[in-house]
């Protein structure tokens, strides 16, 4: 196995293939979306017989932890060819590519995932559930009158990014930075998609904005995202939702940041009952499917400024991405013995405190925490983490947090 840069002129059939026998590329006139989307970061290839038979790809971007913006490293993609399955490839690539994008100053790594479990072998955590929402547009309980949106299409591809960029966020909150990530997205969406927003940002810049799947003429509509800056146009948004009630019965949305999106739909539980089993059935799914890991320690500590409580303790950090990583290469995980403190003015130095209680963790579990996923008690009943029980209690209050939602579908 040979692990190399992607090569445009060289790689591109062999990715087109790879994709095309995962799946991901059934409509060949979709390459093109696929092309941007690679090229637009850093992506690997494994070499077997001088052909690419997996590909990983990352984007950079960053995640804000409160008020705080930190670099961070997006996976955007890794997929192995048919022939290639369990050879260790996907493993081996996006390990090489998250220790790359950390030795460039990537303080964090995430991706989202096909099934629990196989990133946690390379050290990251899952994330906070998101509730996905099926309701009756016609039930909203907004009382606004939407002006009349801007049909936005494909071609809108750079405004839509910089409305991501633009668009309110929370604790937890991702960004990707190259804007080929929204133009691969838009162009690789199979089916009936549309866009409707409002120019009103100062210099008609796309201030909110949402885009959809349409799957026939009562639905149900996928809102594939949605971006907004205030609560006012949050509600206009939702109110063009109930605008198409007429006729679309059921819409699916994604619960936005810092919201119960039950509070406007009337009447939840009764429809609910209703439409048990039904086409248009009304349901509230939760599942987590998002994953981060911490690539810097003491760089994300610095930027962590927390608002109340200290907790000063020695953290036992085991990091299993160590053993895929090359011997040479300048980033091979974080795994080791640290003097942590967590408080308004956060910091994790080398070393061993003997006077101080120690906690021990899996890189993936310690990067829950300190984003707030579940609290150090919970943790400490499933997952890689451990310590005296006083001190996970101080972690409980210390590290009371916003859930942090990435609030981007990557
Ligand atoms: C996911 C995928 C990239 C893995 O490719 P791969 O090169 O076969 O992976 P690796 O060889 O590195 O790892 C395979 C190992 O992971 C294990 N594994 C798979 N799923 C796992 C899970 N959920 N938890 C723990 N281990 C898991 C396998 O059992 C196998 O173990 P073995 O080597 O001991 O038999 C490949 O299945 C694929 O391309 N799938 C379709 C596209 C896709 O879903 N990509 C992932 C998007 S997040």
């Amino acid at each position: 196995m040979q692990v190399r840069p992607y090569s445009p002129e060289k790689d591109r059939a062999a990715a087109h293939r790879i994709w095309y026998e995962v799946g991901w590329l059934r409509d060949t006139s979709k390459a093109e979306a696929m092309d941007i989307f690679i090229e637009g970061g850093r992506a690997l290839v494994a070499d077997f017989d001088g052909e690419a038979e997996c590909l990983a790809a990352s984007m950079p971007g960053t995640m804000r932890y409160l008020d705080e913006d930190l670099p961070w490293s997006c996976v955007t993609a890794v997929a192995t060819s048919r022939v290639a399955r369990k050879q260790g490839l996907a493993a081996s690539l996006t390990a090489q590519l998250v220790a790359a994008d950390a030795a460039e100053g990537a303080l964090v790594a995430g991706l989202g995932i096909f099934e629990q479990g196989y990133y946690d072998r390379l050290g990251f955590g899952t994330g906070v559930y998101e509730h996905w929402l099926s309701f009756d547009p016609a039930q909203l309980a907004v009382d606004v009158a939407p002006p009349m949106p801007r049909r936005l299409t494909p071609d809108d591809w750079e405004r839509v990014h910089a409305a991501f960029l633009a668009r309110r966020r929370g604790h937890g909150s991702i960004t990707v930075t190259p804007p080929e990530f929204t133009q691969g997205r838009i162009l690789r969406i199979p089916g009936h998609t549309f866009g409707l927003g409002y120019e009103d940002g100062p210099g008609g810049e796309i201030s909110h904005h949402l885009w959809a799947l349409a799957e026939g003429v009562n639905g149900p509509y996928f809102i594939l995202w949605m971006t907004y800056q205030t609560r006012a146009q949050f509600l206009e948004l939702m109110a063009l939702l109930r605008g198409l009630g007429d006729q679309v019965r059921v819409v699916r949305m994604r619960e936005p940041e810092g919201v119960q999106l039950q509070d406007l739909i009337r009447q939840p539980l009764r429809f609910r009952k209703l439409t048990r089993h039904a086409d248009f059935e009304n349901t509230n799914h939760a599942s987590a499917y998002l994953q981060m890991r911490i690539c810097d320690l003491p760089g994300c500590l610095e930027r962590t400024h927390l608002r109340g409580g200290e907790a000063r303790f020695n953290l036992k950090l085991s990091d299993p991405i160590t053993r895929f990583v090359d011997e040479g290469a300048p980033w091979r995980g974080i795994g080791g013995d640290y003097v942590v403190t967590l408080g308004p003015c956060s910091g994790a130095e080398p070393g061993t405190d003997p006077a101080l209680p120690t906690l021990t963790a899996s890189v993936g579990a310690f990067t829950r925490l300190w984003l707030g996923v579940r609290p150090a008690t919970g943790l400490a009943f499933t997952d890689a983490l451990s310590g005296p029980d006083a001190l996970l209690e101080t972690l409980d209050h210390v590290l009371c947090l916003p859930t942090p939602r990435p609030d981007w579908e990557i």
